[in-house]
């Protein structure tokens, strides 16, 4: 109910299909998501979509495009926002914008909005060079990197539980908190992506972008406003102040890890090696795990501790913030056997929510301490699921507002921050690989990265609250 009254949608690719077989095609893909294609609505947008045929690459291709889009333009007399939104294979995301902008189809800044998926080049030289590109013919505020997890609705909530409450402020800081841990676990493997994801591996394919986004909300400075390049700004800060881990010290910050067969809710699954359109001796890595610090007066000291991977027991993510233990316990030892220093827990999917994990006495003549939990379910407060991030994404770019997309500099500092573990990573081919069996957390590495500094990965919170 949210795309604006008049709006013209434009399928444009390879494949020779015809507008009704392409509407066919959208409708199919969309039922199976399970939005009723059924009705009036569905009809109303299915009429507003056209297929043209073309070569990405030739500009004649691009001719009736243009033609179809000032046709469009003179019928409704006005001057519409004009979305190009590029779906394509990364080696095509500075050639289309070119050809764009070769045929004036991208001169107007205000109305004009090319958007880019993921991934944002390969490493930090491609990022710079495609940046480079772009911004020959596009006005950076033309360009609307995607990454969509900034879209979920509890990773934008952070900053309404940060900077809409007073209380957390005060302790949101090395003083209280003991260290921060963010997981973004799947349970599927690569899927139909094994050619992607083969040259990607899960640092550039989820750290580079998802995780370290998450990052820098958790760990930005109030801002000022919440305007887009406020906001930004206030995250490109804090992806300057993480301390770059030395090469020789990467083995000490980063594990990474491939999965083998196993099993996931009782079915049997491949190993990453067996996936198809996958290098059977391949070395890409489909787990992470990795220690960072930021270094400012709010963090110094402070450990995030970040994961993420495919084939993982269950699709789970979410932030745990540690508190640090009250300073003198008070209580017989009898009392804390149970002991648990305060978490907040910031869930993001599935179940999305916010907890908070206190210490309560047990009913009875006893004090007997237990940990309990505060919660916050989206569910159960406003009665619905939150909304898909990439409906989010889609109206925030048809409405221009940037906030939620990656401006130049952050990408590439994003990069800065792994590229000394890409490069080790690189010269030092894993000799253990797959070395955890789907269906279990990741390589014992990944533990150890944690155990040696006293800690543990913290369970997933809808598996504690059972
Ligand atoms: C994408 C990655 O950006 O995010 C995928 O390329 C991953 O590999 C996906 O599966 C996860 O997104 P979500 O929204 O399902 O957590």
């Amino acid at each position: 109910g949210e795309i604006p009254k008049r709006y013209f949608v434009i399928g444009f690719a390879r494949s020779p299909l015809t507008t009704p077989k392409f509407r066919e095609t959208l409708r199919l893909e969309v039922k199976q998501t399970g939005v009723s294609v059924a009705g009036k609505r569905w009809k109303e947008f299915c009429s507003s979509v056209t297929y043209v045929q073309g070569l990405y690459d030739d500009p004649k291709s691009y001719r009736k495009l243009k033609s179809l889009i000032e046709n469009k333009e003179k019928e409704w007399k006005s001057k519409p926002i004009r979305v190009f939104y590029l779906a394509t294979p990364p080696s095509l995301f500075s050639v289309i914008p070119e050809i764009l902008g070769k045929l004036n189809l991208v001169k107007e800044r205000k109305r004009t909005r090319v958007v880019i998926e993921k991934p944002f080049g390969y490493d930090l030289e491609s990022a710079k060079k495609l940046n480079k590109k772009l911004t020959k013919y596009l006005d950076e505020s033309q360009i609307f990197r995607i990454d969509h997890y900034l879209a979920k609705e509890n990773v934008q909530n952070i900053i309404a539980l940060r900077f809409a409450n007073a209380f957390l402020e005060p302790i949101w800081n090395r003083q209280y908190i003991d260290h921060i841990q963010i997981t973004v676990a799947e349970s599927i493997g690569v899927e139909n992506r094994g050619k992607y994801y083969d040259l990607s591996g899960a640092l550039r394919d989820m750290v580079q972008n998802h995780l370290l986004q998450m990052l820098c909300l958790v760990a930005m400075e109030p801002p000022v406003s919440l305007k887009a390049d406020e906001i930004r700004n206030k995250k490109l800060e804090i992806l300057e102040a993480i301390r770059p881990i030395p090469k020789e010290l990467v083995k000490d910050y980063a594990v990474r890890g491939q999965y083998g067969p196993g099993e996931i809710k009782g079915k049997r699954v491949p190993g990453y090696r067996e996936e198809s359109n996958v290098n059977p001796n391949s070395n890409t890595e489909t787990f992470v795990a990795l220690k960072l610090y930021v270094d400012n007066w709010r963090w110094h000291g402070v450990p995030f501790y970040l994961r993420t991977g495919k084939r993982l027991p269950m699709k789970i993510s979410e932030v745990s913030i540690q508190f640090k233990p009250v300073p003198h316990r008070a209580f017989p030892p009898t009392a804390t056997e149970n002991w648990m220093p305060n978490r907040l827990i910031l869930r993001i999917q599935p179940e999305e929510g916010i907890l908070f994990y206190f210490q309560a006495k047990r009913p009875g003549p006893h004090m007997y301490l237990i940990p309990v939990n505060m919660h916050f379910l989206y569910e159960e407060t406003f009665g619905r699921t939150p909304p898909e991030a990439y409906e989010t994404i889609i109206y925030d770019v048809i409405y221009g507002g940037a906030t939620l997309f990656m401006r130049k500099d952050q990408v590439e500092e994003a990069w800065r921050v792994i590229m000394p573990i890409l490069e080790v990573w690189e010269s030092h081919p894993p000799d253990n690989f797959p070395n955890y069996p789907a269906g279990t957390w990741g390589p014992p590495e990944a533990d150890l990265l944690l155990a040696k500094d006293g800690r543990a990965w913290f369970p997933p919170s809808v598996l504690e609250e059972k």
